[in-house]
């Protein structure tokens, strides 16, 4: 027993640094922040990208509403507070995947500035790399992929982003994706271009 408080120091001691992480990945950990509106394309980029990393040795997490709003988040709904609050949980735990080495790959609609300066401000700003899925409300509308627009304009659903709540895009993104009129390959590959230099490591 006399030696308790002693190993518990030495655990921590042997918490492997993200830099150690990093080395091992071969890559800069960073969290890719996809801002855009419902139906933009966030998370079908997303997993275009992320296997497109995967084939080039990048080691990445995907997060979005489907596995964060199901599961972390369940219970939280689209309210101001909620919104707030969905996001700020998100980035904290982005930020541990971070400080594993991993690359996070977040596409949450995060619709004001407000909301994405929180993110920021947790991750902090030479890791949060804000980029922004710009298509336009009426693409995204006529898109209609979950049906959740028509439901916004009838008051089915209430707050809706774009519709009956506020979307605010980003004034200054580390990197803008158009999709209108683009196959998911071109957009998605423009995307994986622009990202690179964020995420390659120095050669030592
Ligand atoms: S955020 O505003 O808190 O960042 P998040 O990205 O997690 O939103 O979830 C948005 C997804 O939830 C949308 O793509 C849509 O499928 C669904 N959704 C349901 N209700 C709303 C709403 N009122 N506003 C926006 N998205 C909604």
């Amino acid at each position: 027993m006399k030696n308790e408080g002693q190993n518990i120091y030495s655990v921590f001691d042997e918490i492997l640094s993200r830099e150690t992480k990093e080395s091992f990945l071969n890559q800069k950990a960073k969290v890719i922040w996809m801002t855009g509106l419902s139906g933009s394309g966030k998370t079908t980029l997303a997993k275009y990208l992320e296997r497109k990393l995967q084939e080039n040795g990048f080691f990445t997490k995907l997060l979005d509403g489907d596995n964060v709003r199901s599961g972390l988040n369940k219970g939280l709904g689209f309210s101001e507070d909620d919104r707030n609050e969905n996001i700020r949980r998100i980035a904290e735990v982005s930020k541990l995947f971070m400080h594993g080495g991993i690359i996070s790959i977040n596409c949450f609609v995060s619709p004001t500035e407000h909301v994405r300066d929180l993110a920021r401000q947790i991750i902090g700003e030479k890791d949060f790399v804000e980029v922004f899925i710009n298509t336009p409300l009426e693409e995204c509308e006529k898109r209609d992929v979950k049906g959740l627009y028509a439901k916004a304009r009838s008051g089915e659903i209430k707050d809706f982003t774009g519709i009956s709540a506020p979307f605010e895009a980003p004034k200054n993104p580390a990197i803008e994706v158009f999709t209108a009129g683009k196959s998911i390959e071109d957009a998605g590959d423009d995307f994986y271009h622009k990202l690179i230099p964020f995420i390659t490591k120095e050669k030592q």
